[in-house]
């Protein structure tokens, strides 16, 4: 693999990918970040990668469903490789307004596979990442492996399915050497402050409310991102054509202990508010519509195939986390602020 093509790689999982292939892993190639810079796309998380690998990374701002403007990448960079992270990503937003999920998971993906295609022998690889909610909602016991049905429930997860589908389908149809991973809950550096963890650090710290949804007895299983990275980049390097890999921390939390365990975490780290411990900030809020209540997943395939383990326990990878947003309020002002809009602006045009 010499010109790997990450797609989406300015979001949150996609820029800690990049960064752990480049200081990392065994990877030597170049890598072209083609990503739409929605309000999820940061350039700003790649600032170092940018300054200390100018020969080996070159961000294209470019749409998924600009058909002519991916060729033209594709044409460009003598592309052999590819890393599909871009997607809409955010449950909430989906249930809102779906539309820009069908267009980017959907239709992105189906072009961008397009592409792929044309590529022909030259491919090495098409590895598409996705999550563990296109499989639906689990009761209180069991896990999710790589043969559970699907069953998505929001258009998020659904998007998600189809593009699984639609992944899956270009290898039986064309042979397309791909590979697909389905994982549980990230969490780390670089999270885009809307989702549970990182909102809730930042309103801690601050000594505002903690939203937590229904009865804060939802289960998700939550992974640090780096080890997310480090199994992707197995699965790329060593899995197997045609094959799904799930991932996944063996962490399953309930919404209201992953809350309250922030809470206590920086009461320690910063001491508590004058009003008392910030657990007290929490507030039970009305539920998101089709709330999957349990997800848990079975990774013993890509542990036994691959060697695959992940590096960081729930309570280490929180702490490394809890500091890095400690450390680094510069990006999350530039991120609430909207001033890194302003600078896409300047910098690549409206
Ligand atoms: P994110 O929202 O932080 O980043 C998504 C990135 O994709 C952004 O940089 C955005 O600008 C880009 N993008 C969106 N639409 C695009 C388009 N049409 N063309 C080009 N670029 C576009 O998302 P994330 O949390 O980093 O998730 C990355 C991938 O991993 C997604 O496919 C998601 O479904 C999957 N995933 C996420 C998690 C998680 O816990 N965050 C878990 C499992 C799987
Ligand atoms: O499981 C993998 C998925 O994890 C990824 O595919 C998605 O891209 C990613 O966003 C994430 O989806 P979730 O919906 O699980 O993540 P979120 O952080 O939005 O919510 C985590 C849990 O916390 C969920 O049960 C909803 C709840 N929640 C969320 C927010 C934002 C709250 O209780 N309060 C909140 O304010």
């Amino acid at each position: 693999m010499n010109n790997l093509l990450v797609t989406g790689g300015c979001g949150f999982i996609g820029s800690n990918f990049i960064r752990y292939l480049l200081n990392q892993s065994d990877f030597s190639g170049r890598i072209v970040n083609l990503d739409k810079l929605t309000y999820a796309g940061n350039p700003q998380s790649l600032g170092d990668v940018e300054h200390n690998f100018p020969d080996h990374y070159q961000l294209e701002a470019v749409d998924l469903c600009d058909q002519r403007g991916i060729a033209k990448v594709f044409k460009q960079n003598d592309i052999d490789a590819i890393c599909h992270f871009a997607a809409e990503s955010h449950v909430d937003r989906s249930i809102n307004s779906p539309g820009e999920f069908i267009q980017s998971n959907i239709v992105g993906t189906y072009n961008l596979l397009e592409q792929a295609r044309a590529l022909g022998d030259k491919l090495k690889r098409f590895h598409h990442v996705s999550t563990d909610e296109v499989f639906g909602s689990l009761g209180e016991t069991g896990f999710f492996t790589e043969t559970t049905s699907y069953s998505p429930n929001s258009p998020y997860s659904a998007s998600k399915a189809s593009s699984d589908h639609l992944v899956r389908a270009y290898h039986e149809t064309y042979g397309l050497p791909v590979t697909i991973s389905n994982c549980s809950n990230n969490y780390g550096p670089f999270h885009f402050p809307e989702k549970l963890i990182p909102l809730v650090i930042l309103k801690a710290i601050n000594g505002e409310t903690l939203p937590v949804y229904g009865d804060g007895k939802h289960v998700r299983d939550w992974l640090y991102v780096e080890d997310h990275c480090s199994a992707i980049w197995q699965i790329i390097a060593n899995g197997e054509d045609g094959e799904t890999y799930n991932v996944g921390g063996r962490n399953e939390k309930t919404n209201l202990s992953v809350v309250e365990t922030i809470c206590s975490k920086l009461d320690e780290k910063l001491g508590q508010l004058p009003s008392g411990p910030r657990k007290d900030l929490i507030e039970f809020v009305k539920d998101r519509p089709g709330h999957d209540r349990r997800y848990a997943i079975d990774c013993s395939k890509i542990e036994k195939d691959l060697g695959w383990t992940p590096a960081e326990s729930f309570e280490t990878g929180l702490d490394q986390t809890i500091d890095w947003y400690l450390e680094n309020m510069a990006w999350v002002d530039s991120i609430k602020s909207g001033e890194y809009q302003t600078w896409i602006t300047k910098q690549y045009g409206s």
